[in-house]
């Protein structure tokens, strides 16, 4: 099998991963639920990723960070515990659903005004357009670091510097970036980012969260046992219990915990290149195609590792089921969760079939993608 479908989920972790998994499964207690020693083991692995966690993102102290499931449940906290009645948020068509379907629920229900920043066909932003976007009213920018479909990065520390412009806070979705790029909060500005744990960050499914650039006013979502002031009757409105509320995955945050270890010590930076490497060589092959549309501008001097194509104008689920089930490579075809994306790209009819790398993958691998693709578009063309 090739794994090429690493912008929905990274396949092959670092081993200390499962390890860390299995170990913690073995042995952890409840985390923040007693002072026994298996409990405190438990306390003690989600302690140091929210070290590590602070670190990465440069956060101004470990209680910024606070844990989810996900991307998604992260971003619908940021979001929902930002807004207030009557106010305006801006978003980008670059948006992924997690961004997109909270703003709308709050736009359905009266609750908030949404302004959508339009993508150009190219997968390309205008800024004087976002800048444009703002009104006395807007009180949220929620930024999408990165296309999930085209792997076009935005410009963070500029469009932070509008929002902040207009008095807006910022909530950068880092879904695809966390791990892979800097996101650094002093540097770039930014309030809150949301990360998932699955992807960039080599952990399991099922970790993610929220890092909070110092005291910003995100109010709880879901309220209930924190393990501290259990005769209050509010949940407590100090960090991180605030935006936690159950037990927290411990189990899977120390997968996260080693899966940001292995990046810490082979290097962010080292790690990202080795993935672009594979990346242009698979989009240099496939741009020599007949046949072949491959989307978004990639203007900026970052991207992700994605190359999302088209072949003819055969249905993208077609070619995916063909990559599957005739040369075993796993992709991801169809749409991708970013309706406004495709729309722009006019792939909103078929789709597209997009190809995420990782470093590990390697360069043998992307040549049997590129000839796979160069056979479809000869028999399919
Ligand atoms: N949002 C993930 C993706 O783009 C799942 O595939």
């Amino acid at each position: 099998m090739i794994y090429f479908d690493n912008a929905a989920t990274t396949m092959q972790k670092p081993p200390e991963v499962a390890q860390a998994l299995v170990e913690a499964l073995g042995s952890f207690g409840g985390p923040g639920r007693g002072s026994h020693a298996a409990a405190l083991a438990a306390d003690r692995a989600v302690h140091r990723a929210r070290v590590q966690l602070a670190k990465l993102f440069n956060a101004p102290d470990p209680t910024c960070v606070a844990f989810a499931p996900n991307a998604t449940a992260a971003l619908n906290v940021a979001i929902v515990g930002l807004l207030d009645s009557g106010d305006h948020a801006v978003a980008m068509a670059a948006a992924h659903n997690s961004v997109l379907r909270p703003l709308y629920r709050a736009q359905a229900t009266g609750e908030a005004e949404l302004t959508i920043v339009p993508i150009a066909q190219d997968g390309s932003l205008d800024y004087d357009a976002f800048a444009r976007a703002f009104t006395p009213r807007t009180r949220l920018a929620v930024i999408s670091h990165a296309s999930n479909l085209t792997g076009d990065v935005y410009d963070l520390p500029r469009l932070v510097e509008i929002a902040h412009e207009h008095g807006a806070w910022v909530v950068v979705d880092a879904a695809q970036t966390a791990g892979s790029l800097s996101i650094d909060l002093a540097r770039d500005g930014a309030d809150v980012v949301c990360f998932t744990g699955h992807k960039g960050l080599f952990g399991p499914q099922g970790t993610g969260g929220l890092v909070l650039n110092g005291n910003v006013p995100v109010r709880s979502l879901v309220v209930g046992g924190s393990g501290v002031r259990s005769f209050d009757t509010c949940h407590p409105d100090f960090m991180p219990e605030r935006l936690e509320a159950g037990t927290l995955n411990a189990h899977g945050i120390a997968g996260l915990s080693a899966g940001i270890a292995f990046i810490e010590r082979e290097g962010q930076a080292a790690l990202h290149a080795k993935t672009l490497n594979l990346t242009e060589r698979f989009e240099q092959g496939v741009r020599a195609v007949p046949g072949v549309t491959v989307y978004g501008g990639h203007a900026s001097p970052e991207r992700c590792g994605i190359v999302a194509l088209n072949i003819g104008d055969v249905d993208s689920s077609d070619i995916g089921q063909l990559l599957d089930r005739d040369y075993g490579i796993c992709v991801r075809a169809g749409a991708h969760c970013a309706p406004l994306m495709h729309k722009a790209l006019g792939t909103a009819d078929r789709g597209a079939v997009r190809f995420s790398f990782s470093p590990f993958n390697t360069p043998s691998e992307v040549d049997a993608g590129i000839a796979a693709v160069a056979e479809l578009a000869r028999d399919l063309g």
